[in-house]
């Protein structure tokens, strides 16, 4: 039986790695500085290729952005400066500080403890000035260094079991995460964040798909050992979490598999490369339960992803969630018509964590239109179909004009909100945010909360790796749809089971995946 199919390792997973009050005051973390992983990868033989820096200007508003995408049809082009301008925007260098002990890079998309551990690699066939390869993006020399010449996408649309989206993209992204440099931090839990931190990223680069008019959809299900084996990475440290095909080219397919096949097509036939990169650290610690986590959501042939994909659809009007019992409040978000119209690309740039909030409200019809955008559907091949979702959004309101102060839960399909309890929470958000001072100042923190058994159901393990994607997806939503209204956001932690608690009996059984917190920054004297 495939590894996938018995999730008892995804809740093993899950339960270790909670936090509690007591988990972290028995497990107390000492960063050690001296040996903090390399914020890049770097490969000392290859040269970058440097791209365009200037960004491009759509023009499209950032709020239409985030809560669209383009449907596959005509075909699509796709040349290198709107690859630069993918890149730049989902995981380029957008802002740098110094501190005592150096500087830190910020990139365009929000991530656990700026560590960066999400690599972006390219698999391209010829592109109007790109030729066809598989590359690595380099953030620091906004570059590309090339690692294979050659059209590779074969080898994805194979390992993906004919995936409709891969098969027909010009361009294919491959999102991995690489353990050390975040669990030098986040220890075992750093597994959650590879989800969270993919997520946000592809929150910003399906935005700037769609405001550059490229369909774009994010691919889950692939044979893990083969796509780990096209970019030879080392997959006890460095590991494919997820796909996403770019662009669309209704002749491709058979172009792709002409009878005299020249590229490889099987792990088989994949040549390693041997490529050198510069070690992170002077010595990294193992933390094997994510590696086990790992290898019990591979999926191992292409059979068996084609398999898993047909398991996924799910049912888009969430079944499994009561209809509302307590008082509702409708939401009113704004219109095409009414919604400020700052382009994404301006949006993605101004965007940065709030570190502060100021405790001064913000308008429902601010909270409606963040949570209206942000949950309008991503294309994945996990939420098939379009427009179904693994997490729930719990929040706890504390100043919303309109609104009083209390929890609610949000049913997406009605449009509102359901008042669950009444009361000034803000002691215990602070509380159930990891007593950070964030949570308890924000306007209002959501919490995703996710019934975990029927995803394990359906996607085995790898149910694991989609819920948390998922939420850093719609988190990194909510992070744009804040920031294009002038408030302010930021992902938090949290403890896990007095969430859960602290929304039931309405979330009884749900497990706490993700938490952000919207408001009105407060202006930090410099
Ligand atoms: C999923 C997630 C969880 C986060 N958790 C925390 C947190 O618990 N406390 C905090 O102060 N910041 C948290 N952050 C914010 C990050 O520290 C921040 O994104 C990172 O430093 C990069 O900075 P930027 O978002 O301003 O670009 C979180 C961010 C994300 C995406």
């Amino acid at each position: 039986m495939p590894n996938n199919v018995n999730s008892e390792t995804a809740w093993n997973y899950h339960e270790a790695t909670k936090h509690s009050y007591t988990s972290v005051r028995t497990n107390p973390r000492f960063l050690d500085f001296g040996n903090q992983p390399l914020p890049f990868k770097i490969y000392p033989a290859l040269e970058p290729s440097r791209m365009p820096t200037e960004v491009r200007q759509t023009g499209v508003a950032a709020l239409s952005a985030i809560a669209g995408s383009v449907a596959a049809g005509p075909n699509t082009a796709l040349d290198l400066d709107a690859v630069g301008q993918l890149l730049y925007l989902s995981a380029g260098i957008t802002r740098q500080r110094k501190y005592p002990g150096g500087e830190i890079y910020f990139r365009a998309a929000a991530c656990t403890g700026a560590l960066y551990e999400v690599e972006l690699y390219l698999v391209c066939g010829d592109l109007a000035d790109l030729p066809a390869g598989v590359y690595h993006f380099a953030p620091a020399e906004f570059g590309l260094r090339r690692l294979r010449a050659g059209d590779y996408r074969s080898v994805l649309v194979e390992a993906t079991g004919g995936e409709p989206a891969i098969t027909h993209a010009p361009l294919a992204l491959v999102c991995t995460c690489t353990y050390w440099r975040n669990a030098w931090k986040y220890q075992a839990r750093t597994y959650r964040h590879f989800g969270w931190d993919n997520g946000t990223l592809l929150a910003n680069l399906l935005a700037v798909a769609t405001a550059l008019g490229l369909p774009a959809e994010v691919v889950c299900g692939f044979v893990d050992a083969t796509v780990n084996r096209l970019l030879d990475v080392d997959s006890q440290r460095e590991v494919a979490f997820s796909l996403v095909a770019l662009g669309h080219d209704s002749g491709l397919s058979a172009r792709l598999d002409p009878p005299s096949r020249t590229t490889p097509r099987t792990i088989s036939e994949i040549s390693p490369l041997g490529l050198e990169t510069v070690p992170l650290s002077r010595d990294e610690i193992d933390y094997p339960l994510m590696r086990e986590m790992h290898a019990a959501s591979s999926l191992e042939s292409a059979e068996e992803v084609a398999a898993w994909r047909r398991h996924t659809p799910l049912d888009p009007g969430m079944a499994d969630f009561p209809p509302p019992t307590g008082p509702v409040i409708q939401l009113s978000p704004l219109s095409d018509a009414e919604m400020p119209r700052d382009p994404i690309e301006q949006v993605i740039l101004r965007r940065g964590s709030s570190r502060q909030f100021a405790r001064t409200p913000i308008s429902l019809t601010q909270l409606s239109t963040m949570l209206d955008r942000a949950t309008r559907g991503i294309p994945a091949d996990f939420l098939s179909p379009i427009g179904s979702q693994l997490n729930h959004l719990y929040l706890i309101v504390h100043a919303v004009e309109g609104l009083e102060s209390g929890a609610y839960v949000f049913h997406r399909d009605l449009g509102v909100l359901e008042c669950l309890k009444r009361g000034n929470f803000r002691d215990q958000a602070g509380y159930l945010g990891l007593e950070q001072q964030l949570p308890a100042d924000a306007a209002v923190d959501i919490f995703f909360l996710a019934d975990l058994r029927p995803i394990f159901d359906r996607l085995g393990n790898r149910g694991y790796r989609a819920v948390q994607l998922e939420a850093g997806v719609i988190g990194g939503k909510l992070y744009l749809s804040a920031y294009a209204q002038r408030l302010g956001a930021t992902g938090l932690t949290f403890y896990d089971d007095d969430v859960s608690r602290f929304f039931s009996p309405h979330a009884e059984g749900k497990s706490a995946i993700f938490l952000i917190a919207v408001g009105e920054s407060a202006k930090l004297r410099p």
